[in-house]
């Protein structure tokens, strides 16, 4: 399987001008490398003026709201993000449910996605880990509820971005151990297992994100086995994502 590599740039970067020269890093970063799946996440601003994807990058949004359309103030839908050539959307993230979105919005949200045919990164993590394993209650529910009437035939695009709250935008030290994500990731396939069975739901790749930098991205994926990442504030520095990129690509 080739590794997913997802660039989170939240609301950065400031102009437009920066934005494409990010991207235009990244397409040329990214060209060459056969073992990975790059997408690239912008603000929806940039997004409708990036075109679609080519080759192995593709574009996904950041959000998307869980009704059609109509008269719904700020708010983008999946057909919108389609039709501007985008084919992935992160659905659930730990920003977006500070803002109060909980797993009933995520779970709209992931439908309304699916239904657009639109490749759903579904976001999940504990805020805080407890020394009585609470949070892996915590995980199971924000899985159950966030994949609420979803059919075994929409896993195949369906993406587990797997982000401990605790360990978002600090560093490479403070980000989960590889050891941890290993066991993260056997336990979310044992409930998605549990849930839709065997057959699809090994198949769903399961990434890591929180403090993703060159310098902890091998481990995470030989040791820690995630099937790729969810980058954030090291996707905005061209170097270190390039970095990213080029370690995907060499561990099999
Ligand atoms: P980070 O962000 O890499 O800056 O920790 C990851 C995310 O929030 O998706």
């Amino acid at each position: 399987m080739k590794k997913i590599i997802v660039a989170n740039w939240k609301m950065n970067p400031s102009t437009l001008k920066e934005a494409r020269e990010l991207l235009r890093a990244v397409r040329r970063a990214a060209k060459k490398l056969r073992g990975v799946q790059v997408i690239i996440c912008p603000p929806f601003v940039y997004l409708s003026l990036f075109g679609r994807g080519r080759n192995n990058i593709h574009l996904g949004a950041q959000d998307v709201f869980f009704e059609r359309k109509g008269a719904f103030t700020g708010e983008v839908s999946a057909a919108m993000v389609k039709d501007i050539g985008a084919a992935y959307v992160i659905v659930g993230h730990s920003e977006r449910r500070k803002q109060g979105e909980d797993n009933v919005v995520v779970n709209r949200k992931v439908k309304a996605a699916l239904a657009e045919y639109l490749q759903v990164i579904f976001c999940i993590g504990e805020t805080v880990r407890d020394i009585h394993g609470r949070y892996f209650q915590f995980l199971e529910e924000e899985l159950l509820e966030g994949l609420q009437g979803i059919s075994r035939n929409a896993l195949k695009n369906l993406i587990i971005a797997y982000e401990p709250i605790w360990a978002i935008g600090k560093s490479a030290d403070d980000a989960m151990r590889p050891e941890d994500m290993h066991q993260m990731s056997i336990f979310i396939k044992k409930i998605l297992v549990k849930r839709f069975g065997k057959r699809g739901a090994l198949k769903v790749p399961i990434l890591y994100g929180g403090s993703v930098e060159p310098e902890n991205a091998e481990s995470l994926l030989r040791e820690g086995e995630a099937n790729g990442f969810l980058v954030g504030h090291a996707s905005l520095r061209a170097k270190d994502f390039q970095e990213i990129l080029a370690i995907a690509n060499r561990v099999k």
